[in-house]
């Protein structure tokens, strides 16, 4: 059957409705730190601490799909010590978190080509996906290395192979969907931008094609719980359509 599957469920608009699954753009950490005349990985180090917030505020706001845009394959153009520093605050991030996300039940994932990251951090990556594939209380998805060309053609290769080795003969759109990263996933809801730009910079273009958007100008480094509650109260009153009547 040619239908898309990971159709998103909170379909019904309307007071209370609440998104299941929130995707994040988190940005602004850069005009954060500088603003403040600060080194700009000072700003990333802040937002690193703003995700731990709001992860533990999911479970009690209704979310139990969290997925971050943390790197994406672009963010390779910046410094040499940008980067760096960004991987080292990843690496971090996953040392110092895998003993509260086991307890607190969330179930860490990424998304993203992993080659290109370094040995170590591809080991912690894959050691905290293990270590929490259990749990159940919030699905959360990092999205590093993430861009969703890229994701697209590797999908599109999966499935050629799949094609070439007899095991699908006419592809419908659950066949693609199961050759992404996010196989298994339900699609975002909600999609909500930080730092006041208004574009999607290669963030889930095939789960996100009937996800609402939310753009705010608050910078990801002063992005609180009480911002997510907010955000959230505002979509329930939204009518999604879906293409119908
Ligand atoms: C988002 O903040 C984090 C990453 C892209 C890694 P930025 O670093 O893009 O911050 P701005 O947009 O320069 O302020
Ligand atoms: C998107 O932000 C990527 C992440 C938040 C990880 P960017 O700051 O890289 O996007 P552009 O360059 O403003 O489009
Ligand atoms: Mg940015």
């Amino acid at each position: 059957m040619a239908y898309a599957l990971g159709a998103a469920t909170a379909v019904a608009a309307g007071e209370g409705t609440r998104p299941r699954h929130v995707a994040i753009i988190m940005d602004g950490n850069g005009r954060w730190a500088t603003e403040r005349g600060w080194p700009r990985l000072v700003g990333h180090r802040r937002g690193a601490e703003r995700v731990k917030q709001i992860v533990r505020a999911c479970p009690d706001l209704g979310v139990d799909w969290l997925t971050v845009y943390a790197f994406s394959t672009e963010n390779w153009k910046r410094s040499t010590e940008e980067v760096l520093g960004l991987m080292k605050i990843f690496r971090r991030y996953i040392e110092r978190e895998a003993e509260s996300l086991s307890a607190e039940g969330v179930r860490m994932r990424f998304i993203g080509g992993r080659e290109r990251l370094d040995r170590k951090l591809q080991d912690l990556m894959a050691s905290i996906e293990a270590r929490t594939a259990g749990n159940t209380r919030l699905n959360l998805t990092v999205a590093i290395n993430y861009g969703g060309r890229d994701e697209l053609l590797r999908a599109a290769q999966r499935l050629a192979a799949r094609i070439a080795r007899g095991e699908v003969e006419q592809p419908c759109e659950a066949d693609l969907e199961g050759c992404l990263d996010t196989a298994g996933h339900p699609d975002p809801d909600l999609v909500i931008r930080t730092s006041g730009e208004t574009r999607i910079s290669n963030f889930l273009p095939w789960q996100a094609a009937y996800s609402e958007y939310e753009f705010t100008p608050t910078l990801w480094p002063d992005f609180t719980p009480q911002h997510l509650a907010d955000i959230l109260d505002r979509f329930g009153l939204r009518k999604r359509r879906f293409g119908g009547a």
